[in-house]
């Protein structure tokens, strides 16, 4: 049995990671900065809600005495640069640090499709830049420290129960009667939940490796234009009488003012300008690095699971 210790176990994917590793029988310790976050999964068995502040390293390395193997899944979308830096980066070394005092043998990052630590000061968004420097602390500490066993995970952009992405564009075309769109030719290669949660299990099984960091990129089968997507969440949900909302592709300066223009507005952006910057760049797959068939998994197609839960 291992004990494993997921930062951001509270989130959406972490959500489906905690609830996969207790079915194969691990105990999980999830940290969270609000234990009210946790309601999700707290009923879980062999699952224990730490409330903690993960940015503290002392109090970090001392809750992961213990475990075998950490999971990191915290990451901001929106936010200035040292936010970007403090959730990524910063905490990246901790946890890093962290696993290494507690003799952890297995490190388990969740990175992003776009990221890449030779593009840590060229990616098109603070997002990318800070992830692609997260992804360059680790890979230094996995050639300096080859009993910590390191594996990053790039997905691009995740669709299933409770995403923030299908869900969203399916409520809007429940409200307004067109959609006027930022990064409408944007294409991605969206990805089940579950095959990410499963692709974390999976590694975490894994015989280990010393040495270099190991890095899969998580796509789903489809390639899809953003507008496309739209329209799909649209006609699954029932929005404009089963055909979804006619959907208006913005120029970019347009984009920019209404990203800028909901970054005003309370609560977290729909879309801010650092979001635009990172569809500059395409979110599908680089040729020829691993992913989900390398682990065994078959990526499931996102119209028939999207369509399983938007049009509840
Ligand atoms: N969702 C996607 O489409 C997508 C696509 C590509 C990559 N990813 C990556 O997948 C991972 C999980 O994403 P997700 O969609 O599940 O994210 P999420 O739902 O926003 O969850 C993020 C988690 O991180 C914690 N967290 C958030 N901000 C934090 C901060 N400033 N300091 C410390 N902890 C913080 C939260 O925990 P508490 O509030 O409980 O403390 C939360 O559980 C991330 O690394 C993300 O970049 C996601």
């Amino acid at each position: 049995m291992k004990n494993i210790f997921v930062l951001g176990g509270t989130g959406f994917v972490g959500s489906h990671v905690c609830e996969q590793l207790v079915r194969v029988g691990w105990q999980v310790t999830v940290p969270t900065r609000r234990r009210v976050n946790a309601q999700a999964i707290q009923h879980l068995p062999g699952l224990t809600v730490l409330e903690l502040d993960v940015h503290d390293e002392a109090a970090l390395t001392h809750a992961m005495a213990g475990h075998g193997a950490v999971v990191n899944l915290v990451a901001i979308l929106h936010g200035d640069p040292a936010a970007f830096a403090k959730a990524h980066v910063q905490l990246t070394e901790k946890v890093a640090r962290a696993c290494l005092a507690n003799g952890v043998s297995q490190l388990v990052h969740v990175s992003a499709l776009g990221a890449d630590p030779a593009r840590m000061t060229t990616a098109p968004s603070y997002y990318l830049r800070s992830k692609s420097a997260a992804e360059a602390v680790l890979a230094q500490v996995a050639s300096a420290s080859p009993a910590l066993r390191v594996s990053v995970l790039r997905p691009s952009v995740i669709f299933g129960v409770g995403d923030q992405f299908m869900n969203v564009f399916a409520k809007l075309q429940a409200i307004f009667p067109f959609i006027p769109l930022a990064g409408a030719d944007a294409r991605f290669q969206p990805v089940w939940v579950s095959d990410v949660a499963q692709a974390i299990v999976r590694v975490l099984a894994l015989p280990h490796h010393g040495g270099a960091a190991h890095t899969w990129e998580l796509v789903g089968p489809d390639v899809m234009r953003l507008r496309d997507l739209v329209h799909m969440a649209g006609a699954l949900s029932g929005a404009g009488a089963g055909k979804g909302r006619p959907i208006f592709g913005l120029p970019m300066w347009m984009a920019r003012i209404q990203a800028f223009l909901m970054e005003l507005a309370p609560g977290a952006p729909l879309m801010s300008r650092d979001n635009l910057d990172s569809m500059r760049v395409d979110n599908i797959a680089t040729s020829g690095m691993p992913g989900l068939a390398q682990l065994g998994i078959t990526a499931a197609a996102i119209e028939p699971v999207a369509r399983s839960y938007l049009s509840r």
